[in-house]
Formats: structure tokens, C-alpha cells, sequence
């Protein structure tokens, strides 16, 4: 599963194309998720958000902390891309 936070647009673009080439990925829009308990089945979670301020936005980096806290010591692939 897949989930990108993007204001204008840029953001959803890149998780777009990285879902179609990585095929059977979802995208999920990370602002309307409410299910973190689906992440436990997950084998493999992308976040792809914008740099804001040099860092991830706030709602990005309170939902990483929620599912690495989730998902702490469970064999899940987390990656993460970054759009500037
Ligand atoms: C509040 C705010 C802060 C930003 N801070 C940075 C930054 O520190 N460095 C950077 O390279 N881009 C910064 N940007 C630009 C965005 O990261 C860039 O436009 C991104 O592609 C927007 O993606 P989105 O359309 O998915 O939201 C900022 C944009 C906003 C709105």
C-alpha cells in the first residue's frame, strides 16, 4: 500500500506513476485514512509527501510515528519519497 499527502498535486503525480510501475500498489490519500490497522498486513508501505520547511509536514510525520510504532519489529518494507 501506498500513501501520498500532496497539496497541489505534484506529490499524487509521483505516486501515481510509482504505483503503475509497481504493479497492484493502491494510493491512498494519507488526510483521509483512518484504518492504521490495515498497515499490519501490509508486506511493503511507500509514503510519498513534499518537503515542506525541510521537513515532512506534520501530518506526515504523526502518521509515521503511529505505524512505526504499529508495525515495530514486523518484517514490512517502508519506503519513503520525497518531491521539492
Ligand atoms: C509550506 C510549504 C513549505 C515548503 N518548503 C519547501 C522546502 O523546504 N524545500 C523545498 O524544496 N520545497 C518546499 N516546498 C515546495 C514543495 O515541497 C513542492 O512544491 C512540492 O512539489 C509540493 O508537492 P505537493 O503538490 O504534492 O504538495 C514547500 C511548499 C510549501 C507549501
Amino acid at each position: 500500500m501506498m500513501f501520498y499527502f500532496s497539496g497541489a498535486g505534484n506529490s499524487y503525480a509521483v505516486a501515481k506513476q510509482i504505483a503503475e510501475s509497481i504493479k497492484d500498489e493502491q494510493i491512498i490519500p494519507l488526510a483521509r485514512f483512518e484504518d492504521l490497522k490495515q498497515c499490519e498486513k501490509a508486506e511493503r508501505i511507500g509514503l510519498v509527501f513534499s518537503c515542506y520547511d525541510g521537513n515532512a509536514p506534520d501530518i506526515v510525520l504523526d502518521f509515521k510515528n503511529k505505524l512505526f510504532n504499529l508495525i515495530d519489529k514486523k518484517n514490512i518494507y517502508v519506503f519513503a519519497v520525497i518531491t521539492a
